[in-house]
């Protein structure tokens, strides 16, 4: 993940998103755009609401997205007071897919009836664990989202000028450091961003819009799992397409599942180059104290998926009776994160008691890294080649250029 965001990325929103995503709520003013009165002139915003159906019947349905009630339009005269000179027309537009929210108490009962037991990582973000999550990303064991975010501002015109134009597509909301020297680069005819919180998209784009105003931005509320094809809009047609997928996010997968993500954006880019941002594996004692710094901030951030599941399924978990532990398992190129039962006890979560053993692990996440030789199999197992590599002076991170192999 892009990092702090990245993670922020999905999951956060997975969690409080989804649930909002189904309620039909009204929008909420942009972020930073609701100040004044004077800065809401300027912005162009669309909604486009469609009713609640399978994502993949309105694709079939409907060649182009069709404004709802939700419509709304802002006169665009006057810029921004204080944002850039360019009185570009800003414009922000939102398609809500309606992705169907999670049934945690599903996952729960899946999770912890394997052995080892273990959840998905994206539980890990409420808005505690997002909150935890950026601040993982500050500490200085933790160096991924500070050197990616470096490499990007460094290399944005060179791989601007490798990859060519096209709209850029994000899929999940990053970090906005990531994507805006892309975007500076390129200046692409629009900025996709697919993410499951519509929360998380209308904040982040219309953060962005503000930054680069000639830039359409437009946002796709959906889980893009159980998408088969991005919607039929005006903006997408004709235009190439350029997936953006930083932050090593996709470690978090297991690796068949990281080869069908990777075969899904295949699918959704029609042809057009990914750039994956990945992480490789390096000295162990490195990584482990990246995953385990001094500060405790990711234990905390692990500790607080029990204070989650004690809230959203009325549980009674004693996050001080785990320690946390991660280690790094060469076999596997990963890093292990778990939390350990410092005792033998039993844990009710919804009405269900689970009993851990004490020195039982909970794995609370994975995080898998690949040499550039590891993703290039990856990679081409996917439908992938990589056609350039770009890194860090250390070589501990990788944002690949890949190209469909066909
Ligand atoms: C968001 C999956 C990239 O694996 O480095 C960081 C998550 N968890 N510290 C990573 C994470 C604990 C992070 N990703």
């Amino acid at each position: 993940m892009g990092s702090g965001l990245e993670a922020a990325w999905r999951a956060n929103r997975r969690c409080t998103s989804r649930s909002l995503a189904v309620d039909g709520k009204p929008l909420p003013p942009l972020p930073g755009l609701h100040t004044t009165e004077g800065r809401h002139r300027g912005i162009q915003r669309q909604i486009h609401e469609f009713p609640v159906c399978a994502a993949r019947q309105l694709l079939a349905d409907a060649p182009r997205p069709r404004p709802r009630h939700l419509s709304k339009f802002l006169p665009s005269s006057q810029p921004l007071d204080g944002v850039g000179s360019a009185p570009g027309p800003m414009s922000v537009e939102l398609i809500d897919l309606h992705p169907a929210p999670a049934d945690l108490y599903r996952l729960v009962q899946a999770g912890l009836a394997q052995q080892p037991k273990q959840l998905p990582a994206w539980l890990l973000y409420d808005a505690e664990g997002s909150r935890l999550f950026a601040e993982i990303c500050q500490q200085p064991e933790y160096t991924l989202t500070r050197t990616e975010i470096t490499l990007l501002e460094q290399q944005a015109t060179q791989i601007a000028k490798a990859v060519g134009q096209g709209v850029v597509v994000e899929f999940g909301i990053g970090n906005a450091r990531k994507v805006d020297p892309l975007l500076k680069a390129l200046r692409p005819p629009a900025f996709l961003a697919l993410d499951i919180s519509r929360t998380a998209l209308e904040d982040s784009l219309g953060a962005l819009a503000q930054r680069h105003r000639d830039t359409p931005m437009l946002g796709i509320c959906c889980d893009h799992s159980t998408l088969d094809a991005l919607p039929d809009h005006p903006r997408l047609q004709g235009q190439r397409r350029i997936g953006f997928f930083p932050g090593s996010s996709l470690g978090n997968f297991r690796p068949e599942d990281a080869m069908t993500v990777l075969k899904r954006f295949r699918q959704l880019l029609a042809g057009g180059p990914l750039l994956l941002g990945l992480d490789q594996p390096r000295n162990p004692s490195l990584l482990e104290a990246a995953y385990n710094d001094a500060a405790g901030v990711s234990a905390a951030f692990a500790r607080n998926l029990l204070h989650r599941l004690n809230r959203d399924l009325n549980g009674n978990a004693r996050p001080e009776q785990f320690h946390y532990r991660a280690r790094w398992q060469p076999v596997q190129h990963r890093i292990e994160m778990a939390l350990v039962s410092r005792c033998d006890q039993t844990v009710q979560l919804a009405e269900q008691s689970w009993s851990f053993a004490k020195g039982e692990a909970l794995i609370t996440e994975h995080s898998v890294k690949y040499s550039p030789e590891a993703a290039a199999e990856l990679a081409s197992r996917a439908g992938w080649r990589i056609r350039q590599r770009w890194h860090d002076p250390d070589d501990t991170l990788s944002l690949h250029w890949l190209e469909p192999a066909d």
